[in-house]
């Protein structure tokens, strides 16, 4: 059975792109694949993060990644700083990684843009920390946005170049992006991904937002002004990203929804998106909110870390044997 590996920053609230891009697909893979979904929240704080918000969008996304429909029966849910050997062997990866290799990475560049000399170290080493945590489950695939190619090839780059040092302990992953949605814009500006920490509230859609919060994100998204709705991503980039959402929420291909639509304007559409996201989110909703604050959630996360630990602190081993960390 292949292994598949990913994860999700609890930074903020997880929004429809996150959901479209990722976690929808991580239901799809757990009947036939060993799966280890993880809750990177060493990731989240290579930006300053509040503590007692930190600790609570945890606890949500834990219970969102449930509410869509993953089995922790079927996979192994966990968060990362609960499996210590996702740092330890960071730490190793660190060793491996070259900071020119790290300097060119494009979310480090959009990251530490504007902070000068206050660059959190953290920034620059995550790509060693994501390798960390996806070389440990000798993971083949890894189910991730188009956002996080570049982190997938150097975590390739890293787990080969350590299998030339030393021996072959790595397996080389290899990344799953979605056809439609590996990439959903902002609505605000439809040429920057949707993220969960975008100070403007309207460019995202978040999976808790209130039904007529969604309503109102989409009735205000940016689009040109023609009225005509094509699938342009260049020249009509908004009308192309709400093509796309509709696309994923109804099934529909882009074709059936521009012959479905034409001759009628933009109102008429994004009132008919709104409706499909909002059928969308509302039973994930219902769900959520009775596994929140339920016992049961800290169950499924006490289990995942120790099936999690097993399978972690056997590669682990293996790592430090191989580079004479070990006494034997
Ligand atoms: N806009 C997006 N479209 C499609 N997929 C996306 N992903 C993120 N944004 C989009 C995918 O969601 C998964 C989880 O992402 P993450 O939380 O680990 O980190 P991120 O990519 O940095 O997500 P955000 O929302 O942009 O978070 P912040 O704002 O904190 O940086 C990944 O598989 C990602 O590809």
């Amino acid at each position: 059975m292949a292994t598949i590996f990913s994860g999700v920053q609890p930074s903020g609230m997880i929004t429809l792109g996150n959901y479209l891009g990722a976690i929808k697909h991580f239901v799809e893979y757990q009947d036939e694949h060993q799966c280890y979904y993880c809750i990177v929240n060493q990731h989240a704080i290579t930006v300053p993060q509040d503590p007692v918000k930190l600790r609570e969008n945890s606890r949500n996304l834990a219970a969102l990644y449930l509410a869509v429909g993953l089995d922790p029966e079927k996979v192994v849910l966990f968060i990362q700083s609960e499996v210590p050997e996702h740092a330890q062997l960071a730490w190793i990866m660190q060793t491996l990684a070259y900071v020119g290799e790290l300097e060119r990475m494009t979310q480090f560049k959009d990251k530490s843009q504007g902070r000068g000399e206050s660059i959190p170290a953290g920034l620059l080493t995550y790509p060693p920390l994501m390798a960390a945590d996806i070389l440990l489950y000798k993971t083949d695939y890894v189910p991730v946005g188009e956002d996080q190619k570049q982190h997938i090839e150097i975590t390739r780059d890293l787990a080969q170049r350590f299998n030339n040092r030393y021996h072959e302990v790595f397996v080389l992953p290899e990344i799953r992006t979605p056809k439609v949605g590996a990439r959903i814009m902002s609505l605000q500006e439809p040429t920057k991904k949707m993220s969960k920490s975008d100070p403007n509230q309207n460019g995202f859609i978040s999976l808790l937002d209130d039904p007529k919060e969604i309503v109102k994100k989409v009735k205000r998204a940016q689009t040109d002004s023609d009225n005509r709705i094509a699938f342009d991503k260049e020249n009509k980039p908004g009308i192309s990203n709400l093509m796309s959402i509709y696309s994923l929420c109804s099934g529909q291909s882009v074709e059936e929804i521009q012959a479905a639509y034409e001759g009628k304007g933009y109102g008429q559409f994004k009132s008919d998106l709104a409706e499909l996201v909002v059928s969308l989110i509302e039973p994930i909703q219902a769900r959520y909110r009775e596994l929140v604050g339920s016992d049961y959630l800290d169950q499924v996360l006490d289990a995942g870390a120790l099936k999690a630990r097993e399978t972690a602190s056997r590669t682990l081993r293996e790592v430090e044997a191989a580079m004479g960390l070990s006494r034997r």
